[in-house]
């Protein structure tokens, strides 16, 4: 269907890593964007270049509050999203899941709106059955240190289904997997960030365990296309779709890539597993490509390549600091 005028659309978490590539995608896709955030681990800074945008706007709003607004599409994308940043205030990260969801579907309740839910690989835990499909339910810790994220996160879906049972909202599910690119946070201990971080600092890169774990690890671009295609779906699509790129690799092949990539000499460290890390994780995206024809297309070394240019530029900028107590103090990486 041919729109009249661009979509309104609100983005929460929109400072962040995802959010602040999705605004900006959007804007260029000519619709007007709402960035509601509340800077606790996004920045101003990663939508800076967005702030003369005629069709941008930028608000300082935390979603465990209701927001009264008039936009036509909602992208929920507010909340930490690694272990070292959710774990900080598990309680913020479970309400952030939890009432941050129950706001935004009550928001498009009244104004009948479409809510893209951002869900994560992390609601399958550590899983039994490999690649994950969307039929699998799971097997996630409920009282571990991950479980305010994984828990809340699969809370939210929850909530976004009986939102459509009980009030017929429409609703887009997407289980997020691993993504990388530049704007990530350097200061969050994913694994991606750290190694690049590190690489570049020509301190050690800390593996946990033997590295010996896979991931498999997409680039935001990609990543972004599917949850925009997601958005355009026909209303009786409504997920859970996964999105994420099924090419696996071990995480000892990652930092070994990324030695390669930035010509660096950084020996590698080895270092317990934290709890409850995932051995195993790579989605089965048959669903995503029949529902919506997408499948990654960035290479995992185009992507690296991208995003150590931007960490290069960002850690050579005059006066920068990685925020204190985080990259190569982090407690973890990110599965
Ligand atoms: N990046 C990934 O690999 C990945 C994987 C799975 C799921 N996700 C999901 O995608 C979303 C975005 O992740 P990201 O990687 O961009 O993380 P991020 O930490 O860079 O961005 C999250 C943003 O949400 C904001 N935020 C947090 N709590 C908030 C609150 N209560 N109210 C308003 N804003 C709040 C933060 O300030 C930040 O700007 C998250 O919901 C995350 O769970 C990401």
């Amino acid at each position: 269907m041919h729109r009249l005028h661009p979509a309104r659309v609100l983005v929460t978490g929109g400072a962040g890593f995802l959010g602040s590539h999705l605004c900006a995608r959007l804007l260029e896709g000519g619709a007007d964007v709402l960035c509601a955030d509340n800077f606790s681990t996004g920045t101003r800074d990663n939508v800076l270049p967005l702030l003369d945008h005629r069709g941008f706007e930028l608000v300082r709003h935390d979603i465990c509050q209701p927001l009264h607004v008039e936009v036509d599409e909602i992208y929920n994308l507010a909340c930490p999203a690694s272990p070292v940043h959710y774990q900080v205030d598990p309680l913020q990260t479970f309400k952030t899941c939890v009432h941050g969801a129950q706001n935004m579907l009550g928001l498009a309740r009244r104004l009948k709106a479409k809510v893209l839910q951002a869900s994560t690989s992390e609601v399958y835990g550590d899983p039994d059955f490999h690649p994950q499909k969307e039929s699998y339910w799971g097997n996630v810790n409920p009282t571990g240190p991950r479980s305010c994220y994984d828990e809340g996160k699969r809370c939210a879906e929850t909530l976004c289904f009986d939102y459509r049972r009980m009030h017929g909202i429409r609703i887009k599910v997407a289980r997020i997997f691993n993504t990388f690119g530049p704007r990530m946070n350097p200061a969050d201990g994913r694994v991606v960030s750290n190694f690049i971080v590190q690489a570049l600092t020509g301190q050690p890169l800390t593996i946990y365990g033997e590295g010996h774990q896979t991931r498999s690890f997409c680039y935001v671009d990609d990543l972004l296309e599917g949850c925009v295609r997601l958005m355009a779906t026909p209303d009786e699509v409504t997920g859970p779709i996964n999105l994420g790129n099924p090419h696996e690799l071990q995480v000892r092949e990652l930092a070994t890539t990324i030695l390669r990539l930035t010509g660096s000499r950084s020996p590698l460290v080895f270092k317990p597993l934290p709890v409850d890390d995932p051995r195993r994780r790579r989605p089965d995206i048959t669903l995503a490509n029949e529902t919506l024809g997408w499948r990654p297309t960035a290479s995992l070394e185009a992507g690296l390549v991208k995003t150590i240019e931007y960490f290069d530029r960002l850690l050579g900028t005059p006066g920068y600091k990685i925020p204190a107590g985080v990259n190569g103090h982090a407690k973890q990486h990110v599965a």
